[in-house]
């Protein structure tokens, strides 16, 4: 890129100026650096904007012909990295723009007739936003099915469930795993809902007050697959809510990518040893040869941090700008990509990570019985001989007392010891004094059974088919866009 002391640059609106701008504030307000980013969404806005000037009458046939090809020719320089980005020309809009005049001459201006780059910008960070949507959506669809099998193969494991991290109740794995599927499919839902709100098309608005020209908005709208035009231009230009709830999207995924990164550190340290990440996710240390680090799980843990600061920044940024456009909305961009890049690399490393780990059932299972964890078998057992369930609860707690004194588990205790807790404490509870047999006990719906889990397993199999065929239909529509 040129820098901001190279021979000033005729600008798109120097008329009304006679001095250059000085060389600092070019370089202070110019966006190019980052916001080239979106040069394939804007040329794809010029070509669809072009489009309907020419069917509009506003341009003619040859016109739209000369534009085509030259943006065309752009859009190559751009993706095979030859094209001259310039500071001096502030923005990738007036990049772009200057160089089709550069390329067909005074048609070249045209092309912005009846827009502006306020709806152009808020039109290319739809269109960049929509895109990155869809990635993202995809991505977690890909975690999410490496989280299905891995608790298919889970379903039976039995682990020790906590409540403050204390030994509370045994669960199996695979309901564990489960939960962190649930969480990942309302961050689905939420961008799917966001992209209603992505999917609207500001251009027409021009800078503020809409424009003179007879323009079609709706043919523009569909020629770039939007589902709807917006409705009042001022809110059109200086509308980033979308922009806003993307970025609370993102952070909430990185927040829980990073719950799951914290399980991974605990359940790999050498205390609980239930898992061994794979050497293709891990790290060494340069002075402990015996070390291996589950960096990937750290960065999810400290990723999350920028995620919640980029939705901060945009936030504080829209907080009291007065209406339409202001410049304020160019920080905008950055906060943006900053979270799409991260998550971009964050999905794909959390998802390798969870389908290659070994998962030491054994040791795993090991605790599950720790604590008197299956101290609410006993008040369960009681309360359904009709004993009150906070007078069974307290018979439970006097046998844990009784077993901590006496150094023996629940299970160990004779039917004489039991049946002098309570009369209703027959032998029968033994059977319920086993992990499997508090597990497998759990066949609520929403419970830690083997038979629920895979049962809720087999219903989301189904769905996530169903998601599969959609995502394969985005696709095609934006088929060049989307990273296979
Ligand atoms: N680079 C600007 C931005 O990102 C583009 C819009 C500029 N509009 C203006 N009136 N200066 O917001």
């Amino acid at each position: 890129m040129a820098d901001a002391t190279e021979t000033p640059t005729k600008k798109l609106w120097d008329g009304r100026f006679t001095e250059a701008t000085d060389a600092f504030v070019e370089a202070f307000t110019a966006s190019v650096g980052f916001d080239q980013q979106m040069a394939l969404q804007d040329i794809k806005g010029s070509i669809a904007h072009a489009t309907m000037l020419q069917s509009a009458d506003i341009l003619s046939e040859s016109e739209l012909e000369l534009i085509l090809g030259g943006l065309d020719e752009i859009q190559q320089e751009i993706i095979e990295n030859r094209f001259e980005w310039s500071v001096s020309l502030e923005d990738v809009h007036m990049n772009i723009e200057s160089a089709l005049t550069e390329k067909i001459g005074v048609v070249g201006k045209t092309l912005h007739t009846g827009r502006s780059r306020n709806d152009q910008v808020a039109t290319d960070i739809r269109l960049y936003l929509r895109d990155q949507i869809d990635k993202i959506s995809d991505l977690l669809t890909r975690l999410q099915q490496g989280i299905l099998s891995l608790a298919e193969n889970e379903s039976e494991t039995i682990m020790p469930g906590f409540t403050h991290l204390q030994v509370a109740q045994p669960v199996t794995f695979g309901h564990h795993l489960m939960a962190w599927y649930e969480m990942i499919e309302r961050d689905y839902s939420r961008l799917l809902d966001c992209r209603k709100r992505v999917n609207v098309l500001p251009l027409g608005a021009a800078a503020l007050a809409g424009t003179t020209y007879p323009i079609n908005r709706e043919m523009t709208a569909e020629l770039l697959s939007f589902d709807s035009v917006a409705r009042n231009s001022l809110d059109a230009v200086s509308d980033r809510d979308f922009a806003a709830e993307a970025l609370f999207i993102m952070a909430m995924i990185g927040i829980h990518l990073s719950k799951i990164g914290e399980e991974f550190v605990l359940w790999s340290s050498t205390e609980f040893d239930w898992v061994e990440i794979d050497d293709a996710y891990a790290t060494g240390s340069s002075i402990m040869p015996q070390k291996k680090n589950d960096d990937v799980a750290e960065l999810a843990r400290g990723k999350s941090g920028r995620f919640i600061g980029n939705l901060t920044a945009l936030l504080v940024v829209l907080k009291a700008m007065p209406f339409a456009y202001n410049r304020d909305l160019q920080e905008d961009k950055e906060p943006i990509f900053d979270s799409v890049d991260q998550l971009l690399l964050l999905l794909p490393a959390i998802t390798g990570m969870v389908e290659t780990a070994k998962f030491k059932q054994a040791n795993i299972s090991k605790g599950a019985a720790a604590g008197y964890s299956l101290a609410t078998e006993i008040a369960d057992f009681l309360s359904k001989t009709g004993v009150p369930f906070s007078v069974a609860h307290e018979v439970a707690g006097e046998c844990v007392k009784f077993c901590e004194e006496n150094k023996i588990d629940l299970a160990q205790m004779s039917d004489q010891q039991l049946v002098a807790m309570h009369p209703n404490l027959t032998p029968a509870v033994k059977k319920f004094l086993t992990v499997t047999g508090a597990v497998s006990s759990r066949t609520s719906a929403m419970g830690t059974s083997k038979d629920s889990v895979l049962a809720a397993i087999n219903k989301l199999n189904q769905d996530i088919s169903g998601v599969d065929k959609a995502i394969t239909s985005l696709r095609k529509q934006f088929s060049g866009m989307i990273n296979p």
